[in-house]
């Protein structure tokens, strides 16, 4: 496999990458994480993503051990010594593993790994304009008073028993609801729906703050339209002009059908003209000093 991984405080081939299985991160998702991109050479938004890590970390009492300029120096040397031009970036901190003989969470070593690997789309460009078929998936969402969404978890039996009802249901995935009819998020994305030409809603609860969410948010007040934060229900969904996904694994993904119906009786591979211009304006946005920076080419 190509990449690079970071962990022990030395740089290694993914392949020996390796953890305890006695590691909290493993035995109980006790973890948070982070996942960056690097798209022709730059990284995108990476403050962002050491903010919302650092937040991320404090809110689970993780500690990993290392300045927020070594982790941006790790990122950018596990990018140059995989070569990769477009990369996927994450970072992690496990709990640990605690004192022989104690369950007590205080007593363990934090650990603070990071890799880099190609690229992952949720749905490669491709797919992308096949269009992707969405369903409501059955299980709830973890309640954000149990795991807060906003800390980026490794929660995910919800997504993935989710995920195989999509399969089952002929469709590629899926986006859980909160168990009181509104809309959360799904497994590595956040939801937005469109209605009309110019107004544009997304979750304000029970979801992860995506980082390429913001970016939308910012790009739809930018482009003058309406953005609502708000509670969005599933038949308010389902009766959208427009919906789309929106992910570090691949930006704004236009949504082809929802639980088997055609978003806004739309054919195959047509889509609405807001997701469209969203879509553009984000990758215009990889070009642009303001939110990227180029991988460092000279060893950390
Ligand atoms: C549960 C969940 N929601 C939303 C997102 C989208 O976040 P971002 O835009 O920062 O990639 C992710 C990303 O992995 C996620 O795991």
């Amino acid at each position: 496999m190509q990449g690079c991984a970071y962990i022990d405080e030395q740089f290694v081939a993914p392949e020996d990458a390796k953890i305890s299985i006695f590691d909290w991160g493993f035995l109980h998702s006790d973890a948070t994480y982070d996942v960056a991109h690097v798209w022709q050479g730059r990284f995108f938004r990476l403050d962002d993503h050491l903010d919302r890590f650092g937040a991320s970390c404090r809110a689970l009492r993780l500690d990993p051990g290392v300045s927020r300029q070594r982790m941006r120096e790790v990122m950018h040397e596990c990018v140059r010594r995989a070569g990769l031009t477009d990369a996927y970036v994450e970072l992690l901190c496990t709990r640990g593993q605690p004192a022989p003989g104690s369950r007590d969470p205080r007593t363990c070593t934090n650990r603070f790994m990071a890799f880099a690997i190609p690229f992952v789309w949720i749905a490669d460009p491709a797919r992308q304009r096949r269009g992707i078929d969405l369903v409501v998936g059955t299980p709830q969402r973890i309640p954000a008073s149990s795991v807060d969404p906003r800390v980026k978890n490794y929660h995910w039996l919800d997504f993935v028993t989710g995920l195989f009802e999509a399969y089952e249901r002929g469709a590629e995935t899926v986006v859980l609801t909160d168990g009181a009819g509104a809309v959360t998020e799904g497994p590595g994305f956040n939801v937005f729906a469109v209605f009309g030409a110019r107004t544009v809603v997304t979750p304000e609860r029970g979801v992860l703050e995506g980082i390429s969410r913001r970016t939308v948010i910012e790009l739809v007040q930018a482009a003058g339209l309406e953005m609502q934060v708000r509670r969005l229900g599933v038949e308010e969904l389902r009766r959208a002009d427009e919906v789309f996904l929106s992910s570090t694994g691949g930006g704004v993904i236009p949504i082809a059908t929802l639980d088997g119906v055609a978003v806004g009786g739309r054919e195959r591979g047509r889509f609405g003209p807001v997701s469209e211009r969203l879509q553009a304006a984000y990758w215009a946005l990889h070009d642009d000093p303001r939110h990227t920076e180029p991988v460092r080419m000279t060893a950390a």
